[in-house]
């Protein structure tokens, strides 16, 4: 596995320097996530470090090289094939970089939809991606209130207003976010 300079000068030289700047707002917001849960900060900055890193690949490129490791796009993804960013995300930090952990590649991987039972990490950058402090919308300093005192509420929160955001504009939910949401209220 590469060390974290060398994989910090890859994100750098695939990202614009606004997106690059986003992502370390989302490795320093995650650190503080783990610290604050007890979880691995480690961890969390690595899979901050990576999560966009295939975010400039376009349509055409993120499909040829999802399809290439054995993956079948469901309807959503075909009509939204950005969202594949995540998955392929995941692929370029297991392949490319040589990371074996699971659960930051998993927390890449779902940082976009989210899922059913998120573990702590992908909690961290799911939120973390959202709060992180060049995200504004309204709410936004609620949501980072909360979450340093209830990451699950904030959570479903976050999951929510994206699921409301998708609406208004039209486009499709994908079923991993309904499963989290739902998952969240059984659950909580
Ligand atoms: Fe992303
Ligand atoms: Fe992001």
């Amino acid at each position: 596995m590469w060390n974290e300079e060398e994989i910090k000068a890859y994100v750098k030289d695939r990202l614009s320097e606004k997106r690059f700047n986003h992502v370390l707002g989302v490795c320093d917001t995650a650190v503080k996530m783990a610290e604050c849960y007890g979880g691995s900060k480690k961890d969390a900055n690595l899979a901050a470090l990576l999560h966009d890193i295939a975010k400039k690949m376009s349509d055409e490129e993120l499909i040829k090289l999802v399809s290439s490791k054995g993956y079948k796009l469901n309807s959503v993804e075909k009509n939204s094939p950005q969202l594949l960013h995540a998955l392929a995300g995941a692929i370029i930090g297991r392949d490319e970089i040589g990371i074996d952990n699971e659960d930051v590649l998993n927390s890449v991987r779902y940082h976009t939809t989210g899922r059913e039972n998120m573990s702590l990490l992908e909690k961290i950058i799911y939120i973390s991606d959202y709060i992180e402090p060049s995200r504004n919308f309204p709410g936004v300093d609620e949501l980072r209130k909360l979450s340093f005192e209830n990451i699950d509420k904030a959570l479903l929160l976050a999951l929510e207003n994206s699921i409301k955001y998708v609406i208004k504009k039209g486009e499709l939910l994908h079923i991993d976010t309904i499963k989290a949401r739902n998952f969240l209220i059984i659950e909580g």
